[in-house]
């Protein structure tokens, strides 16, 4: 039969591409654009003549962002606290299209290069099974034919010279990498040990100086597709430079967070498959949103409303993390979190520095934020009542708050 490989180019997923040859497969190559720095006509050439008979290169960085990046940022989603999910957000991405090309070409199989340990190939999978329940996916790594024929690199290696596939010539870096567009993961080798320092690699240096405030701005366009919470505009008020399509605009953002080293974390976490692991992650583009978010949601969300929001986006990290994007619990999460936007509309003033977010002001139609209220020190609205029915006047005052200054704007 026929399967689509996920192919990355890479040293592991050539060899599978050989081996699932050797196996009788016919094998479409599928290489996935998702925002990695890749020579990808060179990935197409190494494909076709390892004999793929037919290569994919899909550039999937735009809906990444829109469909799967944005998402995330509006429920300000955090795996354990810390992790962005820049890996588990691709993921899904990645293995739609998978499903996609095998029900064009017809094929009955899919297959990809993720290790038995690994939350990647619970992704994977789930997603393809999801999208089409009657495909069938071959994991390499957990077939024994496989695993034991490659106990380490060094058989990959061998293999690769016995049947042509160019070796990697760059030396292999002590750890493995994956990149996209939201992230740059580092894990395994020499991370594994996780009191060993993981130092910034060479060249990537944190540059100390303030280059300018950056406006994220956000303005909501009710009616025309319901997406609010998210991006649409990037200012630099330095040089003026202004970003608006949503791919543009993070790409800007993660050049100028990445210049002033923003949002890398050293994290020991917890997979699905029940170990802990060590990884290093930056997120740069990720991180000022996140941060940018945060603050226009907490200045134009009702506080009931931001702390029921608040536990629906714990479940939907731990959802996107184990690999359940698309699944039905997934999508209400998804659902009811894009419901919650409506007001999150804004601009948010802030500046990078010394790898630092530093938000420096903001201003929304939709705040919710009463500036002669809170003037001055004596309050006569709350504290009067105290201490008989606290609670009940702080709820009254509440609500007539919130539809006082709802009531005001017309969007
Ligand atoms: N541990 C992170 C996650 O589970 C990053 C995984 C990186 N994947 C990789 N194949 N290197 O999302
Ligand atoms: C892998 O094992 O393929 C990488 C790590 C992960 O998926 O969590």
């Amino acid at each position: 039969g026929t399967v689509v490989l996920a192919y990355s180019g890479g040293l592991d997923t050539s060899c599978i591409l050989v081996w699932l040859k050797e196996q009788g497969y016919d094998v479409v190559a599928y290489l996935a654009n998702i925002g990695q720095k890749e020579d990808f006509e060179a990935a197409r050439k190494k494909a076709q003549a390892l004999g793929a008979k037919k290569v994919y290169i899909e550039d999937i960085s735009r809906e990444f962002v829109e469909e799967f990046i944005w998402p995330a940022v509006q429920a300000n989603a955090l795996y354990e606290d810390r992790y962005l999910l820049g890996t588990a957000l691709a993921r899904p991405c990645i293995a739609r299209k998978l499903v996609e090309i095998a029900q064009k070409e017809g094929a009955q199989y899919v297959a990809h290069g993720a290790t038995g340990k690994g939350n990647d190939q619970v992704r994977f999978e789930l997603t393809c099974y999801a999208l089409c329940p009657k495909i069938k996916v071959v994991a390499p790594w957990r077939l024994p034919e496989f695993y034991q024929r490659f106990p380490g690199r060094r058989e990959l290696m061998e293999y690769a010279k016995k049947h042509g596939i160019p070796v990697p010539v760059t030396p292999q870096t002590p750890w493995s990498m994956d990149e996209n567009l939201m992230h740059i993961s580092y894990e395994a080798g020499i991370l594994e040990n996780p009191k060993r320092g993981s130092h910034r690699a060479e060249g990537v240096s944190c540059i100390c100086s303030l280059i300018g405030n950056f406006t994220a701005g956000r303005v909501s366009i009710p009616g025309v597709g319901g997406r609010w919470g998210v991006p649409v505009k990037v200012t630099n008020t330095g040089d003026g430079a202004r970003r608006c399509s949503a791919l543009e605009l993070f790409v800007y953002l993660n050049d100028i967070a990445g210049k002033h080293g923003v949002g890398r974390i050293d994290i020991v976490e917890n997979r699905f498959v029940g170990m802990k692991s060590r990884g290093i992650y930056e997120t740069p583009a990720g991180t000022i949103l996140y941060h940018a978010h945060l603050d226009i949601e907490a200045f134009t969300m009702d506080r009931e409303v931001r702390k029921i929001k608040q536990g629906l986006a714990l479940k939907f990290s731990e959802l996107v993390y184990n690999g359940f994007w698309h699944s039905p619990e997934c999508e209400f999460l998804r659902q009811c979190i894009g419901r919650s936007q409506e007001a999150v509309v804004g601009t948010v003033r802030l500046s990078v520095f010394k790898g630092q977010v530093y938000i420096l002001g903001r201003e929304s139609p939709r705040s919710l934020y009463n500036e002669e209220l809170v003037r001055g020190t004596y309050s006569p609205c709350v504290s009067n009542h105290f201490p008989f029915l606290f609670d009940f006047y702080i709820a009254v005052f509440r609500l007539k708050e919130y539809h006082r200054l709802q009531s005001k704007v017309t969007v």
